[in-house]
């Protein structure tokens, strides 16, 4: 039995993590309360009562906007933190896997070009750029590990953009979401699984991206969710421009999967396939919460 110690699992990731956990593995799900990253003192001693395997790190600080207030904050959980855990690991002699963002890259990319791993990186935001020191944190203090780049995440248990853009087509009389940001829309659930494979197969160690296959603005992901969610919405285009929000995001920042697809023979389904399975999930989640009331 393999023993994976996942960090922030009360979060969205958290739970798929928990959801797909894979036959020969014991799930050791933590939080913030149990155990805090940024306290080094309290990881190894952590990892001294009860050697896990293998360590996957989705603990975050993801307000992505108030990281441009708070950067300092998010700091010690994403950039900090992570080299903890990464240090811990490394004196244990067990490998990490870390999960990133595309917002350590600057959007800025010409279509239809992706980011490959190796490409050089230029966070927009604060967020960004502290995620991109847990990158280095984790790189420095241990060569046994995986960070995982992955970009526009939604699933159960978590705020997302799937159940936003559901709530405003019941609250509003018409929406706009902006068109002129480019990315691949992607599943929690899908996502795990893949997670997992990494952290059991292990492929050779440094960077992956993993991201649904496929690409869409904002706008193109909203029109699918209301397709697929049967909705009659009045939807209209927009740009940031018209959308300011405190942190800049990446204009253009489809990561590419080549070399996921060559490590592990395989990658996600493309993302309209992520979000039918994620509305069934929904449904039926909310069928049984039904039949329990
Ligand atoms: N969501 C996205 O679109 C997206 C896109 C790309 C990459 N990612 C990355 O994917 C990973 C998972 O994200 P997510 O969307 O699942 O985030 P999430 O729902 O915010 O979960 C993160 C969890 O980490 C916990 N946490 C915060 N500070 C901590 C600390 N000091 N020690 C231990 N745990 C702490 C949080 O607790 P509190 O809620 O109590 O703070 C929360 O439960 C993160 O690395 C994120 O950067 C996310």
């Amino acid at each position: 039995m393999t023993r994976a110690l996942v960090t922030g699992a009360a979060g969205m990731l958290g739970h798929a993590l928990a959801g797909s956990t894979p036959k020969g593995v014991e799930f050791v799900g933590v939080d913030v309360d149990e155990l805090d990253i940024t306290d080094l003192s309290s990881v190894e001693a952590r990892f001294a009562t009860r050697k896990p395997d293998v360590v996957i790190n989705a603990a975050a600080y993801t307000n992505v906007d108030g990281c441009e207030e708070h950067e300092d904050d998010a700091l010690a959980v994403n950039g900090t933190g992570a080299g903890h855990l990464a240090k811990a690991c490394g004196s244990l002699g067990i490998p990490l896997l870390h999960v990133s963002t595309d917002y350590v890259f600057d959007g800025r990319i010409e279509a239809p070009g992706q980011y490959l791993e190796g490409d050089a990186v230029n966070p927009l935001s604060a967020y960004g750029r502290t995620k991109l020191a847990g990158e280095l944190a984790v790189a420095k203090a241990t060569d046994a590990h995986w960070i995982v780049r992955t970009q526009w995440l939604y699933g159960l248990d978590g705020k997302n953009f799937v159940d936003t853009m559901l709530w405003l087509a019941d609250n509003k009389p018409h929406l706009e979401v902006v068109d002129d940001q480019v990315g691949s829309p992607t599943s929690t659930h899908q996502l795990a699984e893949m997670l997992w494979a990494i952290a059991t197969e292990q492929p050779a160690y440094g960077i992956y991206n993993v991201r649904n296959e496929g690409e869409a603005s904002w706008y193109d992901f909203a029109a699918e969710i209301f397709a697929r969610a049967g909705r009659d919405v009045d939807l209209r285009r927009t740009d940031s421009r018209a959308y300011l929000r405190p942190a800049p995001r990446p204009a253009r920042s489809v990561l590419s999967t080549e070399k996921l697809h060559a490590a592990l023979g395989r990658g996600l389904p493309p993302w309209q396939e992520g979000l039918v399975d994620y509305l069934d999930r929904k449904a039926k989640l909310h069928h049984t919460t039904d039949q329990q009331a």
